[in-house]
């Protein structure tokens, strides 16, 4: 048997966005979610848009006991920065009733709330300002964090600031499936920029609240590995993990952006405006803690015709197919476990062995309902595929890194932005049909047996 350390976290993720509905109700205000589905529902999946979430607003009472009837004791979702604060100034007092209420009934049944601030849901009165583009994104998401701070300081203590901020980076000005959806290199570098000084602002509003407890940060990892080990294709590698992994862990862990990253965009003509202070402020608020999400690595060849000065990522690193790949047919994506022994010991070796877990892994299945069978999802595919990432996880504790947790997405089925309900990652299946009635999988009765045995 493969045990874990005592007070191992073993739990699930999830966001406000993609579970608690009543997207337009009770005081809260549309982020850029609710306005792009109003502009192309036909972009989303069936169109069902975010007003149609798992309806955690008011379910929460009885998840909270589905949670605890498997044996979660942890989990991690987000607060909404739209419902909290509509304007961005003015507290929604529904909104605190709600959270308040909600982090109760989870610490009351054992459960520790783990708080993200942003996950991908920017407010739209900020939005038509620029979003992450101006420099006013920065103080309004330190005020929001300081008010969350203070209103919720006393029962939750671990928080993160972002969930993958790569992501709402890439997706939203590189490529086409966050808004504003352009393709803009340069204002993709200025509002990660941004977003990175957003993070230590909170972070530095957390220090100074004086609340008891511990923040950091979740970023998604594509470990890359080249198609060989000649020069070109091992310089591609170190561009995809520079751009992928350094560029947010380093700031956050250590206090500095990568100097080759600087360059890189210096070079480019693609450096960000900054402010006095900005170089002070990383260095000052080094994270507690960080939360690695882990789904598929990345594979990478060095790119056939790039330019230079680069103009996009492509003149830095190409994809490459392994030839031995197994793949997640239903989403996609690579399956590739031992990716979470690589970063395990990355984590121990060059940032300081800080305590770190796994805050999503999961597989991703459409069309589940065709793996019913007397009334429960059999996907025997989701355990195997959690078990072998388990098993290098494992390794990687076993030799030294400082891994506290295990969370995988997600615990009951849920929205997903553009996908919306296509792929599926709940240890409960959750029936559309049928008011978002939630029926138990055959991977929620495996995970009750891991954390009753805290090992597999
Ligand atoms: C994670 C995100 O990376 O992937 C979630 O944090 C998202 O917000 C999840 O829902 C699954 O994505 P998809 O596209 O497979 O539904």
């Amino acid at each position: 048997m493969k045990k874990f350390p005592d007070n191992f976290l073993w739990g699930a993720a999830a966001s406000a966005p993609q579970t608690e509905g009543h997207g337009s109700t009770d005081g809260k205000s549309p982020t850029t979610w609710d306005k792009w589905f109003e502009m192309a529902p036909e972009k989303f999946f069936n169109q069902i848009g975010p007003e149609d979430t798992s309806d955690v607003y008011d379910l929460y009472q009885e998840d909270v006991n589905r949670m605890k009837e498997i044996g979660m004791n942890s989990y991690r979702t987000s607060i909404s920065w739209a419902r909290l604060l509509p304007d961005g100034e003015t507290l929604n007092p529904e909104a605190v009733d709600f959270y308040r209420s909600y982090f109760q009934c989870l610490l009351d049944n054992g459960i520790e709330p783990i708080m993200n601030l942003f996950h991908f849901d920017m407010p739209w009165w900020l939005m038509k300002k620029g979003g992450w583009e101006t420099r006013e994104s920065v103080s309004a998401f330190g005020f929001y964090a300081k008010t969350v701070f203070e209103e919720f300081g006393d029962l939750v203590h671990r928080w993160s600031t972002f969930n993958e901020p790569l992501v709402h980076i890439e997706a939203a000005y590189l490529q086409e499936f966050h808004y504003p959806a352009i393709h803009d290199i340069k204002k993709a570098v200025q509002v990660g920029y941004h977003t990175l000084l957003a993070h230590f602002e909170a972070v530095k509003a957390f220090r100074e609240s004086g609340k008891i407890g511990e923040i950091g940060i979740i970023l998604n990892v594509t470990p890359a590995y080249a198609r060989s080990n000649s020069d070109e294709d091992l310089q591609a590698k170190e561009y995809a993990d520079l751009i992928a992994i350094k560029s947010f862990i380093d700031p956050c862990v250590l206090g500095e952006i990568p100097s080759k990253l600087i360059d890189l965009t210096k070079a480019a003509g693609l450096t960000p405006q900054t402010q006095e202070g900005d170089k002070a402020l990383i260095k000052e608020y080094p994270v507690d803690f960080l939360g690695l999400n882990y789904y598929q690595p990345m594979r990478v060849q060095a790119p056939s015709n790039p330019n230079y000065p680069i103009t996009s990522l492509e003149d830095l690193f190409e994809p490459y197919i392994w030839p031995e790949r197994r793949m997640n047919p239903y989403r996609g994506w690579e399956i590739y476990p031992k990716a979470l022994y690589d970063m395990a010991m990355l984590i121990k070796n060059e940032y300081r062995n800080i305590p770190w877990y796994v805050s999503e892994n999961g597989m991703g299945v459409e069309g589940e309902e065709k793996f019913i069978k007397d009334g429960m999802v059999q996907d025997d595919y989701r355990i195997e595929f959690m078990e072998e990432h388990l098993a290098e996880l494992h390794r990687g504790i076993t030799e030294g890194s400082n891994c506290f947790g295990y969370h995988t997405w997600t615990f009951v089925d849920c929205w997903s932005w553009l996908n919306a309900y296509k792929n599926r990652y709940g240890f409960y299946r959750v029936d559309l049909e049928n008011n978002f009635a939630r029926s138990l999988k055959k991977s929620g009765l495996w995970f009750k047996e891991l954390t009753e045995n805290n090992g597999f």
